[in-house]
């Protein structure tokens, strides 16, 4: 079996929400999420890890292309969400803007498009004290690859 070597990119974008879901009452809306319900919303400074693994190319001595990497993220995730509400994006009409919904809409838009290796991980640190992470589970017949 080859060694797989991943490697993590780090981006950034600035974002506002509010956490607040038309399927329960104002009252439940405020209860479940306190202060992160207020109507103004608030803003967070995201950072993303981008973490993708794959096998040593001994020509480039690189696993994937990094520059490619960072052309897809800022195109996908940077260019759509900094500097806007993330209320209002259309990917979050029906889902509440947590870092949960946010790190598994990254993943699902990344994981497709990787430019070379496979998506191990995305990273998402929303404040101080919240970092989220989403992993897909390896089935037991693909570990090996
Ligand atoms: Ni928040």
């Amino acid at each position: 079996m080859k060694a797989r070597i991943c490697v993590t990119r780090h981006y950034r974008f600035c974002a506002a929400h509010r956490l607040h879901t038309s399927a329960l009452s104002d009252d439940v809306n405020r209860k479940v999420f306190g202060k992160c319900n207020n109507p103004n919303g608030h803003g967070h400074n995201y950072t993303v890890f981008v973490t993708v693994s794959g096998e040593l190319d001994p020509q480039t001595g690189e696993v994937t292309d990094v520059r490619a990497l960072d052309r897809l993220v800022n195109r996908k995730i940077v260019e759509r969400f900094d500097h806007r509400h993330l209320n209002d994006d259309p990917a979050f009409q029906q889902l509440v803007t947590t870092g949960e919904n946010l790190v598994k809409f990254i993943w699902d838009e990344l994981v497709n498009h990787v430019p070379g290796g496979r998506l191990e991980k995305i990273g998402l640190i929303e404040t101080r004290d919240n970092y989220f992470e989403y992993r897909q589970s390896v089935s037991p017949e693909h570990q090996s690859a």
